[in-house]
């Protein structure tokens, strides 16, 4: 059975629980709630007080989740930030986490598409979000799978966030499940080459190259003869790495659209910190320098007023 989990911040006394609910206790999951029971506050503070932080849900639930989540956001306006960033590092967490199991089902992409709605929601009025998803997701990661799956939430984040601020015409749902989708590919790889997405291109050698320089087309052809998915979400997959320089990969274009530019300088960017492991203010400062050409001199401005309030 795979899990959705849910953080317990994002839950107020007395909810009544429209799925089962699970607890982990070491590897294992036990069933804790019945559908339909309520989360009263001695049981929310029994779990508060053991430590427990999360709970599961089972993931064929997942259009019990998605109504669940519908109802918590008509609030949303009135609660704090925090339960702000707990939902949506929730929910972008469990749509990464679905695209790394499983990408090309119909029932990942939709969650994708409505985390996608979430964080637009969520990450727009906001600036302390952002830099709550970002610091927080990056600092619980520890595996490779798990480093991926934080950088697919911050690129995410960071992506919608950046378009929003723009002002432009960019779609910012197919932006988001693109960023989604980005590197869902990284599964498919073996164990030695997955270490290639954590290593600077600079120290590649020619085999190394070609191995990764596959990466984008890999995570569009599980999807490209799927109805479900959208064309432009394809073309952003299919272009993440492309730079206006003509130097990117796999097509060495020279012409991208807004969103294309945006997309591939955020995930650039992300890919340095989360998973080079570099610091954030020396990359943004290193971007201003060796990314001119690579991206328009405009944008890379705009990018670096936008990022230094989340540093
Ligand atoms: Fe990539
Ligand atoms: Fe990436």
């Amino acid at each position: 059975m795979n899990f959705i989990s849910i953080r317990l911040t994002t839950i107020s006394p007395g909810l009544i629980v429209p799925f089962n609910v699970y607890i982990k206790v070491g590897n294992n999951f036990f069933h804790y709630l019945h559908e339909n029971d309520e989360f009263d506050s001695t049981r929310l503070d029994r779990l508060r007080n053991k430590g427990v932080k999360k709970f599961h849900i089972n993931s064929n639930d997942e259009i019990k989740y998605e109504n669940f989540l519908g109802q918590q956001l008509e609030n949303i306006q009135l609660n704090p930030e925090t339960f702000k960033t707990s939902l949506a590092l929730d929910v972008s967490e469990n749509s990464a986490d679905m695209i790394l199991k499983d990408a090309n089902n119909e029932k990942t992409y939709t969650l994708a598409k409505f985390s996608s709605d979430i964080l637009q929601k969520v990450v727009a009025n906001s600036d302390t979000i952002l830099r709550g998803i970002v610091t927080q997701s990056r600092t619980g990661s520890t595996d490779l799978a798990s480093r991926i799956q934080a950088h697919l939430v911050n690129t995410v984040s960071i992506s919608i966030k950046f378009a929003d601020e723009l002002k432009s015409n960019i779609n910012l749902n197919a932006l988001g499940i693109a960023a989604f989708y980005h590197d869902s590919s990284f599964t498919q790889f073996s164990v030695q080459d997955q270490k290639l997405f954590f290593k600077d291109l600079k120290e590649m050698n020619a085999q190394e190259l070609s191995i990764y320089k596959a990466h984008p087309e890999k995570s569009v052809s599980g999807l490209q003869d799927k109805s479900f998915a959208d064309k432009e979400v394809l073309e952003l997959i299919m272009t993440h790495e492309e730079k206006v320089s003509g130097q990117g990969f796999p097509r060495k274009l020279t012409k991208l659209t807004l969103s294309q530019e945006v997309l591939s300088l955020c995930a650039f960017y992300d890919r340095e910190v989360t998973c080079l492991g570099k610091n954030p203010q020396e990359v943004l400062d290193a971007i201003m320098i060796e990314q001119v050409g690579n991206y328009n001199l405009d944008l890379l401005k705009k990018f670096k007023a936008f990022l230094k309030k989340y540093l």
